[in-house]
């Protein structure tokens, strides 16, 4: 690449190397730290991807439990984390608004640049807290009062006991871990991006973990929770679905939950969380909405063949995270934050990453405004 040569948003510029996750678009291709996603979401519990993530194995069993422990108890939060919470609710400020906040006063007793051995306390107390903010918050939200975290319970299974109050069934569980291990990490993300630069210049992880939870939030990367959903429920039932989606595509509308900028072939999340969402859906739950949006699916597909042809559009993540999540009982504004219960591994996982490089990171602009404006003094202007 020439010295000076622009690009726009960074569009294919490769600025980091790293282990933590292959993203193959033409492909079809998902590997979180050498194992592919299909093999991966499944079978492992969250924390075993979170150690996969930070220490590029897979733990033993005694690991295991030892990591788990850590997270464990750490799940608790500050009084001043649940103090602001509280006060965020009165406001009803949106829950990715509460997340930032908070996530940032979970760093009251660091001073500023970490150390390793910090960092990685930070970075426990991040992954261990996300799910109790995100929790209490919308317990508050809604009168509620917050339900205690457990800690005999794993993270995935303790984040839909502190929302519901109920523990979860085993299909559940299964569902939320294999959500959970499906979008920790892809590639060189927005946030993922955020959460770099700001550890790259030796800040610490909590500042780092904020910022990235504020990149999340915007609609072109974490922040447009469930249109795709909306979508299935305005369809409503399956022999009006072909004539809502031509009237969609003759419109030039988009549908939602098809397509993807980095992957030309189906995206093997939609396809390791379709697995997941038909057990779940199997195993319980509202059977005719799965069923319309299979139905749903399948037309859109082929539609956009006849609409687009040559662009093969293909389902693509977030039609399948958002009957998850719907099968799951969680709300579409708890889309993101739940997107960012999963991401924190990551977020994390890359600010290690990047604090062993050591480099700042600090790319160039092109300077594209007038270099001979007069100066005048503000009585004259
Ligand atoms: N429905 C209808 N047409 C579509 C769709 C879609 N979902 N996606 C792309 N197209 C069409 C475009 O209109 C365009 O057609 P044209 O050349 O005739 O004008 C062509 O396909 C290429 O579109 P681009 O915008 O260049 O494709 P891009 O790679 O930028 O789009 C995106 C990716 C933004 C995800 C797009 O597919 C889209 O808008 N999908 C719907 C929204 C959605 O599902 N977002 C969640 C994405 S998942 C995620 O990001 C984690």
């Amino acid at each position: 690449m020439a010295e000076n040569t622009l690009k726009p948003g960074l569009e294919g510029v490769i600025a980091a190397e790293t282990r933590l996750s292959s993203v193959d678009g033409q492909r079809g291709e998902l590997i979180i730290a050498g194992i592919p996603v299909e093999a991966l979401a499944g079978n492992a519990t969250f924390e075993e991807t979170i150690y996969l993530l930070w220490h590029d194995a897979l733990p033993t069993a005694s690991q295991l439990a030892q990591f788990r422990a850590d997270l464990a108890r750490r799940r608790e939060l500050p009084q001043a984390t649940l103090d602001l919470l509280k006060e965020a609710a009165t406001q009803k400020s949106v829950v990715m608004d509460a997340l930032r906040m908070a996530a940032g006063t979970l760093g009251l007793s660091t001073t500023g640049s970490a150390s390793t051995g910090e960092a990685e306390e930070e970075a426990l107390t991040l992954v261990a807290a996300f799910p109790t903010i995100v929790a209490a918050y919308w317990r508050w939200l809604h009168g509620d009062e917050p339900i205690a975290p457990r800690s005999d319970l794993g993270q995935a299974t303790n984040y839909l006991y502190m929302l519901s109050g109920e523990p979860p069934g085993p299909e559940q569980v299964r569902a939320m871990e294999t959500y959970l291990n499906t979008v920790a990490d892809h590639g060189f993300n927005a946030s993922t991006f955020a959460a770099r630069v700001i550890i790259s210049t030796q800040s610490d992880m909590i500042s780092a973990i904020a910022g990235a939870v504020g990149a999340l939030k915007g609609p072109l990367h974490g922040g447009a929770p469930g249109p795709a959903l909306d979508m299935v429920f305005e369809i409503k039932e399956a022999a009006r679905a072909e004539s809502h989606l031509r009237d969609k595509l003759e419109r030039g509308e988009r549908l939602m939950g098809f397509g993807h900028r980095v992957y030309k072939v189906r995206d093997p999340r939609a396809e390791v969380l379709g697995v997941a969402v038909e057990r779940l859906y199997q195993s319980g739950g509202d059977k005719a909405l799965y069923e319309l949006a299979r139905h749903v699916e399948v037309t859109a597909v082929a539609l956009l063949a006849e609409y687009k042809p040559g662009r093969n559009l293909q389902t693509n993540v977030e039609f399948y995270t958002a009957l998850l999540l719907h099968g799951l009982g969680l709300p579409t504004e708890l889309f993101s934050p739940t997107f960012a219960v999963s991401r924190v591994a990551g977020w994390t996982a890359h600010c290690f990453e990047q604090q062993q490089t050591g480099r700042l990171i600090r790319p160039k602009a092109s300077y594209i405004g007038v270099k001979d404006r007069r100066w005048v003094p503000v009585e004259e202007r």
